[in-house]
């Protein structure tokens, strides 16, 4: 399957984000991560749908739009219209209306993922697998960036990808999300996914362009 690097802005300086993104186009990136934090779904806040809109014009690589908010729903024609190509939201924000949510995103015309915390069996995915482009595994628990990535994760792509495969669609995309490193992406991408999103590993980075093909590297 193609490997798919995702940096998240997160790790950056939201002061000059539009150069930012250029530059991660630039660097070989595949799409650009954007952490949507709301102050409680998540402790933090981030940014919403007006930062999007502002970056779009400065890279043509597809924006992923993780929405780390309660009633992600309401938030979806926002993001659509501000230019996101693929949005996710989380199972535990949107309980027994994931598949209905993941639906209206798409009839939005943007790619739809869903979400589960570290904490969140991915057999709760089972059930959207005819309604996503794409799952998204968290493998720290949402809200900071820098955090150390969560081994049991492992165990939980390789449960997904082998469910994918299993049941007809072996080429949904499998994001994993936190703490990937140049380190572990070799493990990570052996136990099934094919998006890694890195924040710290790729902005901490004197030679950006270097970690993102390392990154990529199987
Ligand atoms: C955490 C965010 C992640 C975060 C990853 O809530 O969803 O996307 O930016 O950051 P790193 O790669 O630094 O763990
Ligand atoms: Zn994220």
């Amino acid at each position: 399957m193609q490997i798919k690097i995702a940096p998240s802005i997160l790790a950056s300086d939201f002061s000059e984000v539009g150069q930012t993104v250029a530059l991660l186009e630039q660097n070989g990136a595949d799409m650009v991560h954007c952490d949507v934090m709301d102050g409680n779904f998540v402790p933090p806040i981030t940014f919403g749908a007006q930062l999007v809109k502002n970056i779009r014009p400065h890279t043509r690589l597809p924006l992923d739009c993780h929405l780390m908010t309660l009633h992600p729903q309401t938030h979806i024609e926002d993001f659509a219209a501000a230019g996101a190509d693929l949005i996710s939201v989380h199972v535990e924000a949107c309980g027994k209306q994931t598949g209905e949510v993941l639906r209206a995103i798409r009839a939005l015309g943007v790619k739809a993922a869903a979400v589960v915390n570290p904490a969140t069996p991915v057999s709760v995915l089972f059930d959207w697998l005819g309604d996503v482009d794409m799952y998204l595994v968290m493998s720290v628990v949402p809200g900071w960036g820098g955090q150390k990535f969560i081994p049991e994760s492992l165990k939980k792509l390789e449960e997904l990808r082998s469910f994918c495969v299993k049941n007809g669609k072996p080429d949904v995309d499998i994001e994993v999300d936190g703490g990937v490193t140049e380190q572990n992406a070799h493990e990570i991408i052996a136990a099934g996914a094919n998006v890694l999103v890195a924040g710290s590993t790729v902005f901490r980075s004197a030679d950006m362009r270097g970690t993102i093909a390392s990154l990529r590297r199987v």
